[in-house]
């Protein structure tokens, strides 16, 4: 079948198709530049403030779900196939408010507006799955929105009296739901897109296999799932990234089978979340602190483990579990354990054309201690400074294996092979831990930046482990906690 050669996708109730594009034009710049929509703000243009957010609906199983993205990092071609609701589609066909948006009025939820339009999409795409909120759940779809001068009790106020502004099911995305979903459905060809700008192209392969055999025809290409890397290449890094590639609507199947989990590369943090609350249950907290809710909706475990960051948030998790990656090129897999995958800074085990498929996870035995640590400036939406994984077997008092791995304590994630060595064998005591903690500097001798520096690394990771310890004892292990540097 011949590639089709432009993106299509829905912009609020307009078809948008598109024969041309720069491969490193961003949704935000398309929606104020070319479309002149300029309800969606742009304020830190990395994926952190939130004023840039909308809410994109796709399509899977006959249904469509919306949910929030950042606007400034996300790239228009991630978008064929989809609809893309900006602020501008909230107003009524009587040019009156929102229920969303009279609340934040009637809340004081707005003072200065620059960040409003961001909270009243993140808020509206709350309200679109979960009508009737609760107050963790409003914080937590809050996030990935920063408001420098309003306070957030009144935002969140405003979210909890919605449902008093109107019934959701009266909203237009659900009236058009039938219409939308025919749309979507209809855009769904099965065929490569490929489409130039003058700066290169864009291909969007129609499936895994294909993937694969533009890979071999273009080896260097930019591979782009989320986009939450990426994207700051383009805005903050000004780097061409031509030709790319977009990934981010393949290998999106979990799967559970003989005490693993398998998460294909495209599945994106939000997507996994219900799996991992089910199975890693002790993961739960570290995935609601992944970035925002805009993030976790975009990024994808692939994606964070593909890019070999030493403070990803997933990696050093997936190393304790003793995670292993399926590497694919052309028809050719190969399995490696995650913790072999990451060779240096920046550099991974992949060949050119080569791509990360799969991770395959084994769900922690129900005898064995497992937890996860994130330290952090501050709570919600911040990149680790330390992070620390733990899985140890205590039989009879003993220590008879340890896994244990942190991020942020060296240029790649990385396991503490002589601190598991320090414990095998040894009681599971304090006495023991503390011994242990000198083999910290035989396994790490991490960097100071304007996150940590080295010797707050290094006592935080020690003291990560005897918190671990404590938790062992002292209840379950459900152990993430926030930790202030
Ligand atoms: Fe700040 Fe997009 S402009 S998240
Ligand atoms: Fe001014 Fe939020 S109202 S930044």
């Amino acid at each position: 079948m011949a590639p089709r050669t432009a993106i299509r996708f829905y912009l609020n109730d307009n078809l948008v198709e598109l024969d041309t594009l720069e491969p490193d034009r961003t949704l935000l710049d398309f929606l104020r530049l070319d479309w002149v929509l300029r309800g969606t703000k742009e304020g830190c243009a990395e994926g952190d403030c939130g004023a840039c957010t909308v809410i994109v609906g796709r399509i899977s199983g006959g249904v469509v779900r919306y949910l929030p993205a950042n606007a400034c990092i996300i790239l228009v071609s991630m978008l064929d196939g989809a609809h893309v609701v900006t602020v501008e589609h909230l107003k009524g066909a009587d040019g009156g408010l929102h229920p969303v948006q009279q609340a934040m009025v009637d809340f004081h939820g707005s003072q200065c507006g620059f960040c409003t339009p961001g909270f009243v999409m993140s808020l509206y795409g709350l309200w679109l799955s979960n009508p009737n909120p609760s107050t963790s759940d409003i914080e937590k779809a809050l996030q990935g929105n920063l408001c420098r001068c309003t306070g957030y009790s009144p935002i969140v106020r405003a979210a909890q009296a919605v449902s008093n502004y109107g019934s959701v099911l009266e909203d237009a995305l659900n009236r058009e739901r039938e219409t939308i979903v025919a749309n979507l459905t209809a855009l769904k060809d099965g065929r490569r897109v490929v489409v130039a700008g003058k700066g290169g192209k864009t291909i969007i392969p129609a499936d895994v296999d294909d993937l694969a055999a533009v890979l071999d025809e273009l080896p260097g290409a930019t591979i782009v799932a989320g986009a939450t890397d990426v994207g700051l290449w383009v805005t903050k890094f000004m780097r061409e990234i031509a030709p790319v590639v977009i990934i981010g609507h393949l290998m999106g199947e979990v799967s559970v089978e003989d005490g693993r989990i398998v998460f294909g590369a495209g599945v994106s943090y939000a997507r996994a979340f219900e799996t991992i609350a089910t199975h890693i249950p002790q993961m739960v907290e570290l995935f609601d602190r992944i970035g925002g809710a805009q993030v976790r909706a975009m990024g994808t475990i692939g994606g964070n483990i593909a890019n070999g960051s030493p403070i990803g948030d997933a990696p050093p998790p997936l190393i304790a579990l003793g995670a292993e990656v399926t590497l694919r090129k052309r028809d050719r897999r190969r399995v490696v354990k995650l913790e072999d995958f990451f060779i240096a800074y920046g550099k991974q085990d992949l060949e050119k054309g080569e791509f990360v498929e799969s991770v395959s996870v084994p769900v922690p035995a129900s005898d064995e201690l497992f937890g996860v640590h994130k330290v952090t400036k501050r709570r919600d939406e911040d990149i680790t400074a330390t992070l620390g994984a733990f899985r140890v077997k205590v039989v009879d008092g003993l220590v008879v294996a340890a896994t244990i791995a942190y991020g942020g304590m060296a240029g790649t994630p990385k396991r503490a092979k002589a601190v598991e060595v320090a414990l095998v064998g040894e009681a599971w005591t304090l006495e023991s831990i503390e011994a242990a903690l000198g083999s910290f500097d035989d396994d790490f001798q991490p960097l100071s930046d304007w996150r940590a520096s080295a010797d707050y690394r290094m006592l935080a990771a020690k003291n990560l482990l005897k918190r671990f310890y404590f938790e062992t004892v002292d209840g379950p292990s459900h152990i993430v906690r926030h930790e202030v540097v």
